[in-house]
C-alpha cells in the first residue's frame, strides 16, 4: 500500500486519473477532473457497486433523479435547518475555522492568539441557486447535498411500479455537492463528489437486524475488491456524532496515510424520512401489508458510500513497489474488475507484418473488455506502464504468432508468460480475469 498520498497523487497525474480541474486557469481549488484512467476506474467502482448492491439481488431497484431540487425537500430532510458548520474568525490573524473542530476554542491554531474568534456563525453547506432565466425573479432551488433524499421522494412511485415490498431497497449513484469549509487530502473531500446509497426500507421491528446485516455486507465489499482486511474496520459513532436523522451509525474506515478515516456510513434511519416527506408533502408515504391487514411507515438502514473517496482507497491499497530482474517497478495490484484496462495488447514490434494480426486481437478482445493497445518503446518499458495503471494482463504478439496462431499472455503481479492459441484467448483471459 501506498505510505504516503503524493504517491497515488503524482502517479494519477502523471497516467491520466485525476487532474486538478481549470488547471490551465490555475486550477480551481478542491475540484478535480478523471482523466481517461480514472474515468474508467471510477465507473468500475460504481458498477462492481450496482453489480453488488442490484444486480445480483432480488431486493434492490436503481434509480437516477434529478440533483437540483426545490427547498421543500431540504426543509423536509431536515436540512435547510441542520446541515451546517459553526464557524468562526480570528480577529487577529483573519483566518476562519470550524469551532467543532477546534482542539482549544479559546486559542487560534495558525496565530497563536488568546480569545480572539468571532461569534459562532451557523454556516450552510448546500450549494443555493436559481432557476429561471432572470436573475433575482426564479425560485430557489438547491444542488442535492446527498443522493438520498431522491429515494424517500420517489418512495411510492417506486413501491408501486416495482411490486417491492418490504424488506427492499432504492439504490442510486451520482453526484452530491457540499459546500465544505475545509475540502482536503485530494478527493478524499472535496466540494463535487459522486455517491453510492442505498435505503433498504424493513418493518420497524427487523430494522436492528438489518442494521447488523448491512454493516457486515458493506465491510466485506471492500475487502471482496482487494483491499487487505486488516485497512478497514467498522467503527460504531459516539451519541454526539450522530447525524440529525440517525439513531445509530457505523462507519467503515480505511487506514489512509493519515490514518483510519471515513469511506461509508451505516445508518438507522428510522422512518425520519418517510414521516417529514409525508407532512410536508401531504402525500402518503407508507406501505400496506395485506398479509396483516396493517399499514405502517417502514424503518430506514442506509450504507451511504462515496465513491470517489473509495477510488482513492482502492488506488492507495493497490499501489506498490517490488523488484524484477534488480529494476524495482510500480505496480498498482488493483482488483481485476476495478482496473481501467483488463488487458492490454502489445505487438512486439511496429512493422507492417505484425500490425495487421495485433489490431484482428485486440478487436477480438474489445468486443468484451476495455482494451489498451500500445506499440511504442521496447516490451520491458511497456509492460512497466501496463503495470502501473494496474491492467492484470498484457498480450504480446510477435513474429512467430504469424505462423502458430498464438499469443503470449503475461500476468501483472507474478509476471508469469504463457503461450495460448488466439482461439483460446477469450475464453483464457475470461478464466484469468475471473469474469
Ligand atoms: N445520506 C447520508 C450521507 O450522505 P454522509 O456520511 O454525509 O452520509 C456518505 O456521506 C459518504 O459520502 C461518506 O462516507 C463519504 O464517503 C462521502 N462523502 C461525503 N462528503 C464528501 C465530500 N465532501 N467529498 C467526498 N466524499 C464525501
Amino acid at each position: 500500500a501506498a505510505t504516503d498520498l503524493e504517491q497515488i497523487v503524482s502517479l494519477c497525474k502523471r497516467r491520466g486519473f485525476v487532474y486538478q480541474s481549470a488547471e490551465i486557469y490555475g486550477g480551481f481549488r478542491s475540484t478535480y477532473d478523471y482523466g481517461p484512467l480514472g474515468s474508467l476506474l471510477l465507473r468500475n467502482v460504481k458498477e462492481a457497486w450496482i453489480r453488488s448492491m442490484v444486480q445480483q439481488r432480488d431486493d434492490v431497484v436503481l434509480i437516477d433523479a434529478a440533483i437540483l431540487s426545490p427547498p421543500q425537500v431540504w426543509q423536509a430532510s431536515g436540512h435547510l435547518a441542520n446541515f451546517s458548520d459553526p464557524l468562526v474568525d480570528c480577529t487577529n490573524c483573519k483566518n476562519r475555522f470550524r469551532l467543532d473542530k477546534l482542539d482549544d476554542p479559546d486559542t487560534c491554531p495558525s496565530c497563536g492568539e488568546k480569545n480572539s474568534f468571532t461569534e459562532a456563525r451557523e454556516f450552510n453547506l448546500m450549494f443555493k441557486t436559481q432557476a429561471g432565466p432572470v436573475e433575482g425573479t426564479g425560485a430557489d432551488a438547491y444542488l442535492r447535498p446527498e443522493t438520498a433524499q431522491g429515494m424517500f421522494t420517489n418512495f411510492a412511485q417506486v413501491l408501486q411500479t416495482s411490486r417491492k415490498k418490504p424488506p427492499f431497497g432504492i439504490a442510486q449513484v451520482g453526484k452530491s455537492f457540499r459546500n465544505e469549509i475545509t475540502p482536503q487530502n485530494w478527493i478524499f473531500r472535496t466540494r463535487e463528489f459522486e455517491q453510492m446509497e442505498m435505503e433498504f426500507f424493513v418493518p420497524p421491528e427487523d430494522s436492528d437486524k438489518w442494521y447488523e446485516y448491512w454493516c457486515n455486507e458493506r465491510l466485506n465489499w471492500y475487502i471482496e475488491h482487494g483491499i487487505p482486511a486488516e485497512m478497514v474496520m467498522l467503527r460504531p459513532h459516539d451519541d454526539d456524532e450522530l447525524s440529525h436523522y440517525s439513531t445509530g451509525t457505523s462507519d467503515v474506515e480505511f487506514e489512509f496515510p493519515w490514518g483510519f478515516d471515513e469511506l461509508e456510513g451505516i445508518a438507522k434511519r428510522t422512518d425520519f424520512d418517510l414521516k417529514a416527506h409525508a407532512a410536508v408533502s401531504g402525500e402518503r408515504l407508507d406501505y400496506f401489508d395485506p398479509q396483516t391487514n396493517e399499514r405502517y411507515v417502514p424503518y430506514v438502514i442506509e450504507p451511504a458510500a462515496g465513491a470517489t473517496r473509495t477510488m482513492a482507497a482502492f488506488l492507495l491499497a493497490a499501489y506498490d513497489e517490488d523488484e524484477i530482474n534488480g529494476e524495482t517497478r510500480t505496480v498498482l495490484r488493483l482488483h481485476p474488475r476495478l482496473s481501467p484496462y483488463k488487458v492490454a495488447v502489445l505487438p512486439l514490434s511496429k512493422k507492417d507484418t505484425l500490425t495487421p494480426l495485433a489490431h484482428e486481437v485486440r478487436k477480438l478482445l474489445a468486443d468484451r473488455y476495455m482494451v489498451d493497445y500500445d506499440e511504442t518503446q521496447n516490451i520491458g518499458k511497456r509492460y512497466r506502464r501496463q503495470d502501473e495503471i494496474g491492467t492484470p494482463l498484457a498480450v504480446t504478439v510477435d513474429f512467430d504468432s504469424l505462423d502458430d496462431n498464438a499469443v503470449t499472455i503475461r500476468d501483472r503481479d507474478t509476471t508469469e508468460q504463457v503461450r495460448v492459441p488466439i482461439d483460446e484467448l477469450l475464453t483464457t483471459v475470461s478464466e484469468r480475469l475471473g469474469f
